[in-house]
């Protein structure tokens, strides 16, 4: 009989066995991306940049789901609220993703994501079509959950203003998944935003808070993004 002690190191080495097989089947159909900021990046010689919709100052997007506040400014880093040492929970402190809500008249604010971990990925769909997400790590409450917010492609909404985000799913645990309707959202969406100007302004940014380090130590990401289906 063996002890429970050599069933669960058995077990861990069959989850490590198919966590890189299927590591290695999921990262075939990988896109190269070049990341330059928290908001753009090129992939295949094309740009896709949010930068047309950020505003310096204060987040730029809200949306409501499930009586929780959030707040998105995919460039930009700000404060919810202008003093966020005025609320309660973990607080947004110079970050790219906030939720929050009130409760018994106490201001609650959890930080999804900073400009640091954000991280394009793109994946073709059986479509053939080029999907774009950004994806996002949280921080305390939600240091374990992940943002991930899909680029979706709406050709009408042309001015910043119209720019829609949508929670998709926030079951309290899990990863969080929305999306961002907008012409930026294209690639090659945003009629001011070239190539030459991106590659020109700036260099790729190297790997930097790279999420998936944590659980994966093995595999160099370089330059290419994960797919997740
Ligand atoms: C990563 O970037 C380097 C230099 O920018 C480039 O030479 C290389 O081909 C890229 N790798 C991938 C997989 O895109
Ligand atoms: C959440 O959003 C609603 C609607 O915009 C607003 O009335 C409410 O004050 C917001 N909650 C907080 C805690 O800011
Ligand atoms: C795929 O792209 C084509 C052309 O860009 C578009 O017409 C079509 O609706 C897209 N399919 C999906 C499922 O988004
Ligand atoms: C964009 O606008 C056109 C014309 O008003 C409409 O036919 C189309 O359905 C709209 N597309 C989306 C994605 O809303
Ligand atoms: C693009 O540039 C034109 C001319 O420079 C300007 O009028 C327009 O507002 C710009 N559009 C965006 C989305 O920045």
């Amino acid at each position: 009989m063996p002890s429970s002690y050599e069933n669960g190191l058995r077990h861990y080495h069959c989850y490590l066995f198919l966590w890189s097989v299927l590591s290695l089947l999921v990262r075939t159909g990988d896109i190269p991306i070049d990341q330059f900021n928290s908001c753009t990046a090129v992939i295949n010689k094309r740009v896709i940049s949010l930068q047309p919709l950020a505003k310096r100052n204060g987040p730029r997007i809200f949306t409501v789901y499930n009586s929780w506040n959030y707040s998105f400014n995919p460039c930009f880093s700000f404060d919810e609220p202008e003093n966020p040492h005025e609320g309660f929970g973990d607080q947004c402190l110079s970050v790219l993703v906030c939720k929050f809500r009130e409760e018994n008249n106490r201001k609650f604010y959890y930080t999804l994501g900073f400009q640091a971990g954000a991280k394009f990925q793109a994946s073709v769909g059986e479509d053939g079509n080029t999907t774009v997400a950004l994806i996002y790590q949280g921080f305390r409450s939600f240091r374990h959950r992940k943002t991930f917010v899909t680029l979706v492609c709406d050709r009408n909404r042309t001015k910043d203003e119209d720019a829609l985000f949508v929670i998709k799913e926030d079951k309290g645990k899990g990863n969080i998944e929305a999306e961002l309707h907008h012409l930026c959202s294209c690639i090659d969406g945003c009629p001011n935003v070239t190539l030459t100007q991106v590659t020109s302004a700036t260099r790729p940014q190297e790997d930097m808070l790279d999420l998936d380090s944590k659980i994966d130590p093995g595999v160099d990401e370089g330059n290419t993004s994960i797919i997740r289906n």
